[in-house]
């Protein structure tokens, strides 16, 4: 069974073909760059719209459209203009090729090609993207959230004081690579709330040091290690509180080494396994969604064309799991 994904929830465009087996047959990203100010969700939309007809027309040279036995998208969450438009481009494949529609939960989608590509069984996952930030583990029939940002997500933080230095976006690889020459770690709060985080301090807190004519080498290496400490003292919190074995680190800013690093140190010294997906498979991607939705279609969840309204606050812990069996929790 051959399913095609579309993602759509911000300001990339995902196509992916996926077969039952686990196969990737086709995963292509198209990005909107944003202006300085950042996304205009109706500039997003707009790039969606033109950029799903390329992606489908390149999709469908790879693998024959009739061969496509069910349309999975990106239901939520997300920005509510760049949803729709990938909810209507669903559909309308839907219609057109005569296949079931079926939608899907971004977040839990990242979990799944993350487990598909990699070892992790059953992992405590820290998902950290430009638009989220969450510690999510599968309990009692839900991937439940067990610590999330109470502002911004931190990739979201990354690319506003990059943005507030000039530096060109996305604005994670850019600090990145100016961190590793940093030396000086800079007084800058610190906030961890129970098992919730929170980066808008912090980022204020940078903007004041880069006004104040602080090097942005030492911003951008005081910044990392912040942000990431309280990322990693998260997990760990998470993984003593739900004794899983494995973690996972997903979504864009797994891209950065550092933050690997940390989560690796950190797992090592628990005694669990550490995984992250090849960096195709990390960011938003198509695949994701095809993947995902073959789970949930192949287990029994069927959806009406009535029933693919987006929602733009769809919760990890909404969805009732049905295609995980092997795991007792
Ligand atoms: P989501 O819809 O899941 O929120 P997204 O639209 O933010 O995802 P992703 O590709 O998952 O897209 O993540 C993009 C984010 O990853 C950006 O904030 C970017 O700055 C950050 N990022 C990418 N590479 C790195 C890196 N090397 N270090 C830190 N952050 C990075
Ligand atoms: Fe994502």
């Amino acid at each position: 069974m051959l399913c095609i994904g579309l993602e759509g929830t911000a300001e990339k465009t995902g196509v992916g073909i996926v077969d039952s087996e686990g196969n990737v047959l086709f995963n292509k990203t198209i990005i909107y760059k944003p202006p300085k100010q950042g996304i205009n969700p109706r500039e997003a939309a707009d790039h969606h719209a033109e950029t799903f007809p390329k992606l489908l027309k390149e999709a469908f040279e790879v693998v024959d459209k009739n061969e496509i036995d069910l349309v999975a998208f990106s239901q939520g969450p997300g920005l509510g203009p760049s949803l729709r438009i990938t909810a209507t481009v669903a559909r309308t494949l839907s219609l057109t090729l005569k296949k079931p529609i079926i939608g899907v939960n971004h977040c839990i989608a990242h979990i799944e090609i993350g487990k598909l590509t990699t070892d992790a069984e059953d992992p405590l996952t820290l998902y950290v993207s430009g638009g989220n930030t969450q510690v999510i583990a599968y309990v009692s029939k839900r991937y439940r959230v067990f610590g999330e940002t109470l502002d911004i997500a931190v990739g979201n933080c990354l690319d506003q004081f990059a943005r507030y230095a000039n530096l060109p976006h996305p604005g994670g690889p850019q600090i990145e690579e100016l961190a590793k020459k940093g030396k000086k770690l800079l007084d800058l709060p610190y906030t961890i709330k129970g098992m919730d985080i929170a980066f808008s301090g912090l980022l204020t807190a940078c903007m004041r040091q880069y006004d104040a004519g602080e090097k942005l080498e030492d911003i951008c290496y005081s910044l990392q290690e912040y942000a990431f400490s309280m990322l990693t003292e998260i997990t760990e919190r998470a993984l003593a509180h739900t004794n899983k074995g494995e973690v996972m680190l997903v979504g864009g800013v797994a891209a950065n080494t550092r933050l690997r690093e940390m989560l690796k140190n950190m797992s090592e010294g628990q005694g669990v396994e550490f995984y992250v997906p090849p960096k195709e498979f990390c960011g938003d991607n198509g695949a994701m969604i095809a993947w995902l939705g073959l789970l949930m279609y192949l287990n029994g969840t069927k959806l009406k064309l009535e029933d693919t309204k987006v929602i733009p606050n769809y919760r990890t812990d909404m969805v009732e799991v049905n295609w995980i069996k092997n795991i007792k929790t």
